[in-house]
């Protein structure tokens, strides 16, 4: 099968220019201008960008959640993902209960993706039991393909928590083995103070998840986890920050020289705490840690990604749905489990929300929702990439659509779409997987199954 694309704009993390793409094999082949090779298939893309295709790498499809309950939507909603405009997710593997890190991702790989999973996709670890192996598993992750590592300092007294102690260990054996560490800030403690505060005083109800998760909680997470990587001699990738007192402690760090990333999510970025407040219960849609805040530091955000203080814009999906899950925390906020699904609307809701208001230039919607993204996890320029011998995952993207979010014309495999209703510039309208046409005028035309594993590779071989 062989490919080729005429007469569109390529736009990539450093330029744009008008090309002609061939694509055989599975790889990009040729870009010139006015090739005139003949191919089983010739798409014409004038009047549209040729993007590389999204890398979301902060997913929870097939995840437990907070609460210890399991994502009610996995791997078989990934048809929306490819829709939506992103080819590639780095899921997270939790550890399952009794098994080890690399037992889990195993399962993952061939219990849950194998034969369902329709984007290609990547895996990172993530500690459940940090009194289990996870030291003696480290130095293994990268010979399964698998090169980064998340832990949470949030969630006290779920199996996700972990202390200081653990994050110093394993950020300082990380470092040795190549393994970059993904951390959820948040101040466990003050947040467990504040919520039994709270349910004291009869504060039930979803908006009190937000108060009782302040930005300097993030905040002096976010400077001790980077202050413990400095010690540690390891990197750090503080993932969905949304304040601007985090993403100011990352700029500080980066400032100095010390290897600190950061991520931005879609939903911080779109979305103010407003919504936690709207009535029967549908605020439980919002609840999202660390939660939802204000035009202030929506701005701080979008001026950090633009500054490249922030590198990577992800969705932080959760198949999370509103009919049965979030109502485990009808009568108690603290109960409800955490997360929007987002994954099949992060492309469109950047550009809207970034590239189209002027707050980010095209080039840099490009790193920080593909490229970018691609190197942190060690597959560029495999992925994330418009090159010659990069897979063949593109994007014909429609930048005149102008249209309204409804969950119906692309649904996401849950209950509600926190982005229905509101308005989308920009559409994807045909993709590319590894020179498949998998999206056709909007509709999934590829097989579920069809997604590949893509092992990645260990930090310093991929990125600076
Ligand atoms: O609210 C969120 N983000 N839920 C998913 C788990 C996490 O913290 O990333
Ligand atoms: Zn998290
Ligand atoms: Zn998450």
């Amino acid at each position: 099968m062989n490919v080729l694309i005429k007469n569109g704009t390529i736009v990539t993390a450093e330029n744009e220019y008008k090309s002609d793409i061939f694509i055989e094999d599975e790889k990009i082949q040729m870009i010139a201008s006015c090739i005139n090779q003949s191919a089983d298939l010739i798409i014409d893309a004038q009047n549209k960008y040729i993007l590389p295709g999204g890398i979301d790498q902060h997913t929870h499809f097939d995840a437990l959640c907070n609460s210890g309950c399991m994502n009610t939507s996995g791997y078989e909603a990934t048809d929306s993902v490819l829709r939506g405009g992103t080819t590639t997710i780095i899921d997270y593997a939790p550890q399952d209960p009794g098994k080890g890190l690399i037992d889990s991702i195993e399962f993952r790989k061939s219990k849950r993706a194998e034969g369902v999973i329709a984007v290609d996709y990547s895996l990172h670890a993530l500690v459940t039991d940090a009194t289990s192996n996870i030291l003696e598993e480290i130095p293994h992750l990268a010979e399964n393909g698998v090169p980064t590592i998340k832990l949470f300092m949030a969630y006290k007294g779920s199996p996700l928590y972990v202390d200081d102690g653990v994050l110093f260990n394993v950020l300082s054996l990380s470092a040795r083995h190549g393994i970059t560490v993904f951390v959820h800030a948040e101040n466990a403690d003050i947040i467990d103070t504040l919520q039994k505060r709270y349910l004291a005083e009869g504060k039930y109800e979803p908006k009190y998840h937000a108060e009782t998760r302040p930005p300097f909680v993030e905040a002096e997470a976010a400077e001790r986890a980077i202050t413990i990587a400095k010690a540690a001699g390891a990197p750090v990738h503080i993932v969905h920050v949304s304040c601007a007192e985090a993403a100011k402690a990352i700029q500080n760090a980066r400032a100095n020289n010390e290897p600190v990333f950061g991520e931005c999510v879609t939903h911080h970025l779109v979305l103010t705490d407003v919504e936690l407040s709207r009535p029967n219960f549908e605020g439980s849609k919002y609840v999202c840690s660390p939660p939802l805040r204000n035009e202030y530091h929506i701005d701080a955000l979008w001026n950090a990604i633009k500054n490249n203080w922030i590198q990577t814009i992800s969705s932080d999906h959760c198949g999370i749905d509103y009919a049965v899950m979030k109502h485990l925390g009808f009568d108690d906020f603290t109960q409800i489990p955490n997360g929007s699904p987002g994954a099949a609307d992060r492309i469109h809701m950047i550009w809207t929300h970034g590239v189209e208001t002027g707050r980010i230039s095209k080039q840099r919607f490009v790193d920080v929702t593909s490229t970018y993204p691609a190197k942190v996890n060690g597959i560029f320029p495999q992925k994330g990439h418009i090159g010659i011998g990069s897979d063949a995952d593109i994007l014909i993207f429609d930048p005149n659509y102008r249209g309204i979010v409804n969950l119906k014309d692309n649904p996401n495999g849950v209950d509600f779409n926190v982005y229905e209703g509101l308005k989308q510039i920009g559409k994807v309208e045909k993709v590319l997987l590894r020179g498949m046409l998998v999206v056709n005028d909007g509709e999934f035309v590829g097989q579920m199954g069809q997604g590949r594993f893509i092992p990645g590779k260990t930090y310093g071989q991929c990125y600076q």
